[in-house]
């Protein structure tokens, strides 16, 4: 056996002792965790739960349905909460009331998007659909919140249960923040259902994971005019065409290679004849990067590029990049540490076989926004399962969700928040019990 064998045996050896988390003993393990959450009552609790939210998906701060359904929950369970906190979101408490707290995030909005999917829990409101899988999330955190209460007088601090708005695009996160929700919070911990990988499966990586992103619209005016004079127009399809192979130069030849950076023009509109410019063109889309000084970079140089591109075809040209209703996304760096921590709570829970390590992608999330503030650590949890059917990808009409999924992720809550503040306070405890011993 070589070294690397022997170091990865004694650490699998470590990984495997099992920690006493509960004196009472019915769960002492993370797979503990998994096994009671796969128990026909709290599955089938989760499944009905994650079918009524879908059939009303609600978009960003619109959730109150969503929400009062939530809280109806909490109110059974006998779990206090706020409400209304950033408009729809609840914050809900399990444990001691005390410190440490750790949080765990769900969010709760759904998409602009026709359900395709015929099946008995089809979306009931037109042009709307939980096509992320967001109605899982809700399921899986009061799955968490569940098992957290049976075992509540065993906590060692105090759970944070987030429910959050609006995490499609109008910084739901970042309300929460501002409302002062996670405020002594030691950590948070977040998950999104993934595809296309195995049910069973994780998928996490220390460090950046997803990019920062930000969206912009720019309006290009010209003079308008006959198609064939067009020396009596100025003609704003070509300043616009223009504007949009020069945005391609800014990632091509101004960022680093090895900085991922990516921005796209995904909307262009104007014209509507044969034989006649328009007085005006409007072309938006989305850019990307791995640090916020990437991201500020790119913003200023869009607004740069398309003012002075537009300028040349002596159009006009005002750039908008939403600082209201959508706001530049921070990049998910998940935190060092809690990534060991992650691994270990993993490997116990499935099987360290089973995590894999995640490549990291250009799509982002609003669990950054909590990153920024507070060490945070946000994984994605596997669906697919091939013998079933292949799931189609998030925000698809066809999106499916996996509800085998939804005990994986309520016992990954339970015990990332359970396991967390027990070792906050073992680690508090030898610390003072090094400062007696030093005195
Ligand atoms: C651009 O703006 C200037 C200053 O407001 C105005 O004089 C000019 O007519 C505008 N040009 C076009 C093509 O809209
Ligand atoms: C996949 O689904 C089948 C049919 O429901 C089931 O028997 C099997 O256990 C599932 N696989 C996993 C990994 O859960
Ligand atoms: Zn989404
Ligand atoms: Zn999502």
């Amino acid at each position: 056996m070589g070294f690397a064998k022997w170091v990865s045996l004694i650490l699998v050896l470590c990984v495997f002792d099992p920690i006493p988390i509960f004196s009472d003993s019915t769960i002492s393990s993370p797979s503990d965790f998994l096994n009671f959450a796969k128990k026909p009552e709290l599955f089938d609790w989760m499944v009905g739960i994650r079918r009524k939210i879908h059939e009303i998906p609600e978009l960003g701060y619109e959730e109150f349905e969503t929400s009062k359904l939530i809280r109806a929950e909490l109110d059974k369970l006998g779990i206090s909460y706020k409400y209304p906190v950033a408009i729809t979101g609840v914050i809900g408490y399990v444990g001691n009331g005390k410190p440490p707290f750790v949080a765990l995030r769900a969010d709760m909005d759904g998409l602009p998007v026709q359900e395709m999917v015929e099946w008995e829990h089809k979306s009931k409101i037109p042009g709307k659909m939980h096509a992320c899988g967001h109605d899982a999330h809700v399921a899986m955190l009061l799955g968490g919140a569940k098992i957290l209460k049976e075992h509540e007088k065993e906590l060692q601090g105090t759970v944070v249960l987030v429910f959050q708005p609006a995490e499609e695009g109008a910084g739901g996160a970042k309300k929460i923040l501002e409302a002062g929700a996670l405020e002594n919070v030691k950590a948070i911990f977040g998950l999104h259902v993934q595809h296309n990988l195995p049910l069973g499966e994780i998928s996490c990586k220390s460090g950046p994971i997803l990019a920062g992103s930000g969206f912009f619209e720019a309006v290009i005016s010209g003079k308008g005019g006959h198609a064939a004079i067009p020396q009596h127009s100025i003609d704003p399809i070509l300043a616009a065409s223009n504007v949009i192979v020069s945005l391609q130069h800014l990632v091509s030849r101004e960022a680093d290679p090895l900085d991922s950076q990516v921005v796209t023009v995904a909307k262009f509109q104007g014209g509507g004849a044969f034989n006649v410019i328009p007085d005006s063109v409007a072309i938006g889309g989305t850019f990307r990067a791995f640090s916020k000084e990437g991201l500020l970079q790119l913003r200023q140089r869009i607004e740069e590029v398309v003012t002075r591109q537009a300028a040349v075809q002596r159009c006009n040209a005002s750039v908008s990049f939403f600082e209201n209703e959508k706001v530049l996304f921070p990049p998910t760096i998940n935190h060092e540490s809690l990534h060991e921590f992650f691994l270990k709570i993993a490997g116990e829970m499935i099987g360290r076989h089973k995590v894999k390590e995640m490549q990291p992608l250009m799509g982002s999330e609003d669990f950054a926004f909590y990153q920024e503030h507070l060490p945070g650590y946000f994984y994605f949890l596997g669906m697919e399962n091939k013998t079933v059917a292949s799931l189609e990808t998030g925000h698809s009409p066809y999106f499916q969700v996996n509800e085998d999924a939804l005990p994986y992720g309520a016992a990954f809550h339970a015990s990332l928040a359970t396991t967390y503040l027990f070792e906050f306070q073992q680690q508090v405890s030898s610390q003072e019990a090094k400062y007696h011993d030093e005195l």
